[in-house]
């Protein structure tokens, strides 16, 4: 069967390699491929760190797709860094988070453990005194650039799609074509990447102030330090307040910031929906399946959104906490 899957991130990038290694012929349909929010993703495969009150679905969803990283970083030759995420907060106000964090984890049957400030300092030897935290052992990055360059290699990509595709999934991220377009909004997020000598050693995603921040480290001296989170319907630009702001906070939890070498500054716009949850599966019109929607998870799921897709395409199954139908029939 003739695929055709529209846009070239992360999500649509994956969900072509599942096809194709079932047998489908597959065309990604892109003019600037990678070009996208996955551009801008630091790679935090952290289905713990990530999830909020409210948005319970994305553990499950989440540790289902962090289970099929390893095989698909395997496949594609890329690092798969298991080092856990580091949760920290910067003053008592900030470690309450972190409290309310590992409480919300543990309802749902994910232990995390508790670290006062000699814990967090043991752990992470490079950051600055900070309140306390807690560590998710099992949590793992990966760098997305890395990802899609290895998955551009494995598919055939095109700029216009294929007349005679039998199916068609949109996989264009914060772009949704009619009748779709509402269902996905823009939320900004600024990035930094930075180089340094005395990186952190792991993820840490912290609260400074009440700010959120997280560090990415890629294990050779490369960071990652996002990100800003605003709704907004201008396109996305970096803008000196964003940049202020992360710096700010990220320098108060790691003061080797001040050495390290700013290397690139990036604003993309997460694809956000009405629940906090994607659009996988059926889209309300006949051949198109939607995989969009992802906001702050499009790396993260991309394996599971590949595999609901792929078996959405042989068996009619749609998992229904990422059912399209939820949204597209009230919306169209
Ligand atoms: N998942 C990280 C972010 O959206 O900023």
């Amino acid at each position: 069967m003739r695929v055709d899957v529209l846009g070239a991130g992360i999500v649509g990038l994956t969900v072509a390699e599942e096809l194709g290694r079932r047998g489908y012929d597959v065309a990604v349909v892109d003019r600037d491929p990678a070009s996208g929010a996955s551009y801008a993703a630091a790679g935090m495969l952290s289905p713990g760190a990530e999830v909020w009150h409210g948005e319970e679905e994305i553990l499950r969803l989440g540790l289902a797709s962090l289970a099929l990283w390893p095989a698909l970083a395997e496949r594609l030759g890329v690092a798969l860094r298991r080092t856990g995420t580091l949760l920290v907060g910067y003053d008592g106000g900030d470690l309450q988070q972190v409290e309310r964090q590992v409480a919300l984890l543990g309802r749902h049957g994910h232990e995390a453990r508790l670290l006062g400030r000699a814990g967090v300092r043991a752990t992470e030897p490079a950051l600055a005194r900070v309140a306390g935290g807690a560590l998710l052992p099992d949590e793992a990055s990966v760098d997305p650039r890395a990802v899609c360059a290895a998955l551009l290699d494995r598919v055939a990509l095109r700029e216009v799609p294929r007349p005679d595709a039998a199916v068609t999934v949109v996989a264009t991220g914060a772009g949704l074509p009619a009748p779709w377009t509402g269902l996905v909004s823009g939320v900004r997020g600024e990035v930094l990447r930075l180089r340094s000598d005395d990186p952190p050693r792991r993820t840490v995603r912290g609260w400074v102030g009440g700010e959120a921040v997280y560090l990415v480290p890629r294990g050779d001296g490369r960071v990652v330090l996002g990100a800003t989170s605003e709704a907004h319907s201008a396109p996305p630009v970096l803008t000196g307040g964003g940049a202020l702001r992360l710096l700010a906070s990220a320098r108060a939890l790691w003061p080797a910031l001040d050495r390290a070498e700013l290397v690139e500054g990036t604003a993309r716009d997460r694809p956000a929906t009405a629940d906090g949850l994607p659009l996988i599966g059926p889209s309300g019109v006949a051949g198109v399946v939607l995989a969009a929607g992802h906001y702050r998870h499009g790396v993260l799921l991309a394996p599971l959104t590949a595999r609901l897709v792929a078996d959405h395409l042989e068996t009619g199954h749609v998992d229904p906490a990422v059912d399209p139908r939820r949204t597209t029939e009230g919306a169209r």
